[in-house]
């Protein structure tokens, strides 16, 4: 059981600044210290932004101690969005839908909690000029990747989204979670087994697909060649939510001559919606994420083999 005084980033040892942090376990590699120290300098915030890694029952216990040191926003990332999400005290209507937490504020004794996954993927794919009103969207995955995208997907008001997954019940159990918001917007959403994809007209029309599924993490596709060839256009654009490397999926997508993108820019707007939460929207005119995107690309790319 870990105790408090394992926190890596102790508010108490930055007087004068705002502390912040990211939670997660492993979380060396998180890429989220270097863009929120990025935004503070663009903006001018004197903060510091940290890592901790609770033990994997201890999130709550850490979290905790993090607030009670004066911590002033914490995010959130593997596998404790669930936890995040127990600990608030009060949940934005995207995060409750989104079913986890990505980000936590305290304000007047009060822990809130917000899921912006899925706001900056939308903000990522708008960057790269892709139109969501009046698409047909194709959501490969039914597990939280997948719930904490589709309530903002929804809110763009595409004509459809399948959602498409191996076991065909959690894609009917992500169905009932968002058929009411798609109801509201107008949006028909249906689910496929990820094996049947191609089976039905519509599954030709496909304009964006999202790999929302892990198999990315295993250089793995969910989908097999030959459904591949069969839904996608070369008028598609396919999306990863891996970042970092030309996934097997996106390698599928760009032998049909569909235009691809890994996660990346969603990584990079999901912390830029953050920032804004925690240091106010007024500071979004010199707040430039496609800057500390292309940074990233960089030294990512002087990093590769
Ligand atoms: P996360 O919270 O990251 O979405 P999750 O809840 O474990 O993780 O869900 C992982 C998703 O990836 C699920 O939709 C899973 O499919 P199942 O529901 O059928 O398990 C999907 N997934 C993982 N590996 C996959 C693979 N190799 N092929 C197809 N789908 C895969």
């Amino acid at each position: 059981m870990s105790k408090p005084s394992e926190l890596q980033t102790n508010p108490a040892d930055f007087s004068g600044v705002d502390v912040y942090a990211v939670a997660g376990n492993p979380i060396a590699h998180s890429k989220s210290p270097t863009i929120h120290r990025r935004f503070a300098e663009q903006t001018a915030q004197a903060m510091h932004y940290g890592t901790v890694m609770p033990e994997l029952d201890a999130f709550a216990t850490v979290a905790k101690a993090f607030f009670a040191a004066g911590g002033k926003g914490m995010n959130v990332t593997v596998p404790f969005k669930l936890d995040a999400q127990a600990l608030a005290d009060v949940l934005t209507p995207r995060a409750a839908l989104a079913g986890a937490v990505n980000t936590l504020w305290q304000h007047d004794g009060v822990l809130h909690g917000d899921n912006t996954d899925g706001a900056g993927l939308v903000r990522d794919l708008r960057a790269q000029g892709i139109a969501l009103t009046n698409t047909s969207i194709c959501i490969l995955g039914a597990g939280g990747a997948a719930r904490g995208v589709l309530g903002p997907l929804l809110e763009q008001k595409p004509q459809s989204i399948v959602i498409a997954n191996r076991s065909i019940d959690k894609a009917h159990d992500l169905q009932r979670v968002f058929q009411a918001l798609a109801d509201t917007h107008g949006v028909l959403i249906t689910v496929c087994p990820v094996d049947a994809l191609g089976s039905q007209p519509s599954h030709a029309e496909i304009d964006l697909i999202i790999n929302a599924t892990a198999a990315g993490l295993n250089n793995d596709s969910p989908i097999s060649d030959a459904i591949a060839k069969r839904i996608l256009r070369p008028t598609a654009f396919a999306y990863d939510m891996v970042y970092g490397k030309i996934t097997h999926f996106m390698q599928q997508a760009i032998n049909q001559g569909c235009r691809v993108s890994d996660g990346l820019g969603m990584l990079v707007e999901q912390a830029a919606d953050a920032f804004l939460l925690w240091r106010g929207s007024s500071l979004a005119t010199q707040l430039d994420a496609r800057v500390v995107l292309d940074e990233l690309r960089q030294e990512l790319a002087a990093k590769a083999p």
